[in-house]
Order: C-alpha cells, then sequence, then structure tokens
C-alpha cells in the first residue's frame, strides 16, 4: 500500500468528458490544494480529442475554477499542479495508445525515485471497458511493476442487468486480481453516509434500539430537482432503478441495516453488507407491482422555471418508457429487521434536491396524557445526506402554558453549523482511498451482483411487460399520485424532507 508520500501516476481514460471535469479533476485539485495527495504524482489523461498538453491544462484550469471545493490561492501554485498533468489523445480501442501511454509512464517513472505505483481510472462511457481491460491486459499495463502497485478503478454503472454484471467481472477477473479492483460508488465517500458507521458504531446508545422491536419503518429517499440534463442518451438505457436504486440506495440500505463490522476495514465491512444483501427478500417476479413503482415526469417547474417533461428532453425517444422514479418495498428477513419495511425512492425533477435516511420509531406502548389533543408523533431519526447534512431526532415535548399539551421539537445537529466550511467533496475520499489502496468504500464484485439479482425480476417485468404502469408526476413535484397509494397500503405516507 503506498504511503502518504509515496509517488504515484494517475491515468484517466474518459479525459474530456463529464466526470473528469466535473469531479476528477477538482477532487484532484482539492487534494493537492489540501496537501493531501501523496508526491510527488504524475496525472495522465486520454481521451479521442486531439489536443496539446498545453490546451489540456488550460481546460483543467477553468474546471477547477469552476467546479472545485477548493480554489487555487495563486497561480503558482495552480503551475505546480498543472505541471504533473500529462495528456496522450487516442482511441481507447486501438492499441498504439497502450504502448504510447507505457513510454509516457515509464519515462515519468525513470524521472523521478520511488516506487512505480499506478492508478487506472475508466471514465468513459461503459461502451468502452471492454476495449480498456482487454487492451490493459494485452499491453502487459495490467501488471503491476516490479516494486509497485497497480490498480483499476471502475465507474458504474458496472454492467446493466446480472448477466452483464457477470460478464464485466469476468473479464476483469481475467486481466486484474479482484484486489487491484475499486468499484466506485461516490455516494459511499459522502461524509454524511461515513458518518451512518460512526453514528451507529461510535455512540453506545442507539444500537439497543435499532431493530424491530423499536423501529416501524425506514425511508431512504435520493430526490433531485435536475432532469436528466444533457444525459437523455445514457438515462434512456439506464432509468432511475439502474442509475440510483441498484447501487447508491441500496448501499444507503446496507449501512442502516448492517451488523457491527469486527472492524472499520474493507473485509468486514463489506462482509457484513453483503450479509444484509443475503437477507433481503426475493422479488417474487409474479408479483413485482406490489413492491416496486416506477414513474417518469411530464412538464412542470423547477425552481419556479417552467421545464419539459423527459420525454421532450435531448436524446430521449419521444414515446420512451424509461422510468425518471422508482420506489421499492423491501424487507430484510434476519432477527434484526424482520417485519420492518424499507421504502426506497428516488426521482429526477423532484420537488427539490434532498437525501435523507428516515427512520420511524414505534409510539410509546401506552399513552398516559389523553387529554393531549392531536396526539403525539412517534419518535422519528432524519440523517440529512445532503443538502443541509446533519442528523435530527424528533421527540415529544410539552409545549409552553397552562394546559397539558405536547408538540414534537427537532434536536438538530447541523454539519455547517458545528463543523463550519463545506465538507470534502465524495471523489476526493475516494480517490485518495484507492491511491492509498484501501477498498473499505469502494463496492465488491459479489455486492454488486447480489444487488442485480434482487433487480432482475424488476428489469424484467418493465422492460419486457409492455402495459406494465409507468406512472405520470408533474416535474417539481414529489413524485406520482400511486406512489402515495403504494405506501398507504400498509398504513404509512411518504416523509416530506
Ligand atoms: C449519479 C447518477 O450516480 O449520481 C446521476 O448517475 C445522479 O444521475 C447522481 O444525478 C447524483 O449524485 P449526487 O452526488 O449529486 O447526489
Amino acid at each position: 500500500m503506498p504511503s502518504a508520500d509515496e509517488p504515484f501516476a494517475l491515468i484517466i481514460f474518459g479525459a474530456s468528458g463529464d466526470l473528469t471535469r466535473r469531479k476528477l479533476m477538482p477532487a484532484l485539485w482539492s487534494l493537492y490544494a489540501a496537501r493531501t495527495l501523496p508526491e510527488p504524482f504524475a496525472i495522465v489523461a486520454t481521451a479521442r480529442t486531439e489536443m496539446s498538453g498545453e490546451e489540456f491544462r488550460r481546460r483543467m484550469r477553468e474546471t477547477v475554477g469552476e467546479f472545485a471545493r477548493l480554489q487555487p490561492p495563486s497561480e503558482g501554485v495552480w503551475e505546480r499542479f498543472a505541471a504533473a498533468l500529462r495528456y496522450v489523445p487516442g482511441d481507447p480501442a486501438d492499441a498504439g495508445l497502450y504502448a504510447r501511454l507505457a513510454r509516457t509512464l515509464e519515462t515519468l517513472e525513470r524521472a523521478r525515485a520511488g516506487p512505480p505505483n499506478r492508478l487506472f481510472y475508466c471514465a468513459t462511457p461503459p461502451s468502452l471497458y471492454d476495449d480498456i481491460i482487454a487492451h490493459l491486459g494485452a499491453s502487459g499495463l495490467a501488471a503491476p511493476r516490479p516494486g509497485g502497485v497497480t490498480r483499476i478503478v471502475v465507474e458504474k454503472p458496472f454492467g446493466r442487468d446480472d448477466a452483464s454484471a457477470r460478464a464485466l467481472d469476468r473479464q476483469l477477473a481475467a486481466t486484474f486480481h479482484e484486489e487491484q479492483v475499486y468499484r466506485i460508488d461516490h455516494y459511499l465517500g459522502k461524509e454524511t453516509v461515513q458518518n451512518i458507521l460512526v453514528f451507529r458504531f461510535a455512540n453506545g446508545i442507539f444500537e439497543p434500539v435499532w431493530n424491530r422491536n423499536h423501529v416501524a419503518e425506514v425511508q431512504i429517499t435520493v430526490a433531485e430537482s435536475l432532469g436528466v440534463e444533457t444525459r437523455g442518451a445514457y438515462y434512456e438505457e439506464a432509468g432511475a432503478l439502474r442509475d440510483m436504486m441498484q447501487n447508491h440506495l441500496l448501499q444507503l440500505l446496507c449501512l442502516i441495516a448492517m451488523e457491527p463490522p469486527v472492524s472499520f476495514d474493507a473485509g468486514p465491512v463489506r462482509d457484513e453488507k453483503n450479509k444484509v444483501m443475503h437477507a433481503l427478500r426475493p422479488i417474487d417476479a409474479a408479483r413485482v407491482e406490489e413492491v416496486a413503482l416506477r414513474g417518469q415526469y411530464g412538464p412542470g417547474f423547477a425552481e419556479a422555471r417552467p421545464v419539459v417533461g423527459y420525454r421532450d428532453e435531448k436524446g430521449v425517444a419521444p414515446g420512451s418508457r424509461t422510468e425518471t422514479y422508482a420506489a421499492l418495498r423491501l424487507l430484510v428477513d434476519n432477527w434484526r429487521w424482520a417485519g420492518v419495511p424499507f421504502y426506497l425512492r428516488t426521482g429526477k425533477r423532484l420537488a427539490k434536491r434532498a437525501s435523507e435516511i428516515a427512520i420511524r420509531f414505534h409510539r410509546t406502548p401506552h399513552m398516559i396524557f389523553r387529554r393531549s389533543p392531536g396526539g403525539v408523533e412517534a419518535n422519528s431519526l432524519v440523517i440529512r445526506i445532503q443538502p443541509d447534512e446533519g442528523i435530527a431526532l424528533t421527540v415529544a415535548a410539552k409545549t409552553p402554558g397552562p394546559d397539558l399539551r405536547l408538540g414534537p421539537v427537532r434536536l438538530d445537529f447541523r454539519y455547517g453549523e458545528v463543523f463550519g466550511g463545506e465538507p470534502p467533496e465524495a471523489y476526493e475520499r475516494l480517490l485518495l482511498d484507492a491511491i492509498h489502496g484501501d477498498p473499505t468504500l469502494y463496492a465488491r464484485a459479489d455486492w454488486v451482483e447480489k444487488a442485480w439479482q434482487l433487480l432482475q425480476p424488476v428489469l424484467d417485468a418493465w422492460s419486457e411487460a409492455p402495459g406494465a404502469p409507468l406512472c405520470a408526476y408533474e416535474a417539481g413535484s414529489w413524485g406520482p399520485a400511486e406512489a402515495d397509494r403504494f405506501i398507504a397500503r400498509d398504513g404509512g405516507s411518504w416523509r416530506k424532507p
């Protein structure tokens, strides 16, 4: 494992793409600016676009100005970072590119002391993964250099169903050892998501109530106000279930439902998450409608501006049946959670951007304040993932006055208020972990396969049954009206974040 002061080279495929521009380069810069990036380092970027190294560095300077958490304090500091950026144009399907990359890396490594650690990053559309992995294998680049380590980070989606995920795993396994492979799910790098485990396992007071005896239901919401923006063509093939549910929301569920791992290390943490996946009740192909619901946004408003419906977005088919909203009702069949419903929902063009996990506890077994009008809300614990990161516990309190009236109050911890400043971006943490060789916050192959297996009956029902319902909702709303009925069947209702 390279230590903090060991050199490394990061090789980015897909260097002219959105991910590099919005996430990877800003994160790398912010790590450098915060003095957490191991040195010396080199970033070798490649894409099909022909441009000079100078032009690439100029574009990256712009990108950092627009998207990075930290800004260059002076152009001199930026120049020092930029001196480590190389651009090697080429087609990922062409063997010649890999020969050029190998020469570039060897030259860089010869020019400095220290082990030849290399980290390849697939930030391209997944259709190129095949070529990249095959050529990395054939060119010898996949094999660690003497004295160094070689790793590969693969971006989601990892396949588009159970079969293609297995095929990708087989291909990776033919070229890399599993410990070289890092499957990124950026939700796991979010500060508040990491804090779920700290909150649960570094405090003694929550674990005793973290089970079916005290918890009535769990709701996991990842709501976005954005539409599909410029990614219509990608999204048409994906939909909310593949884009968000199969990865981000199921990962959140695992962090909430898992047993305490023996330590915060990759093996124990990922083993416990896998046990949750094994405990999730399989979805009966004949009863998908009882546990899954999908919707698609029509025209409406986003931040008071009129916006078009999904079918009028660029790159989207006029008669598209791709879901932009998905809700699931899942059960974790084990001692801790038997009978507790986990409701998951995610959607684009919803009323606001809000991701949270809400845990609703049982009511008190007997209410002694019978004369208090209106009754009392059950206690709830809400972990706000973004924005306004924090944790709130709702409890009942006596409202001031001569009558014995009760009302809910929130004990609210806000990250911004307590710690100040902006939390680091998920990609900062995850890039650093991959550089240091810590896969704890990365998805493991068996987890990914299990997630696809769980959702396969829903994918099949939604793609194969032409009449499978697709509920319309207005952009800027909280999703289809049917989603309210979906949860009301159990007597519940969605929380308004
Ligand atoms: C990505 C999805 O994985 O996550 C996008 O592909 C989605 O469709 C994004 O917008 C949401 O991430 P965040 O960090 O903005 O919540």
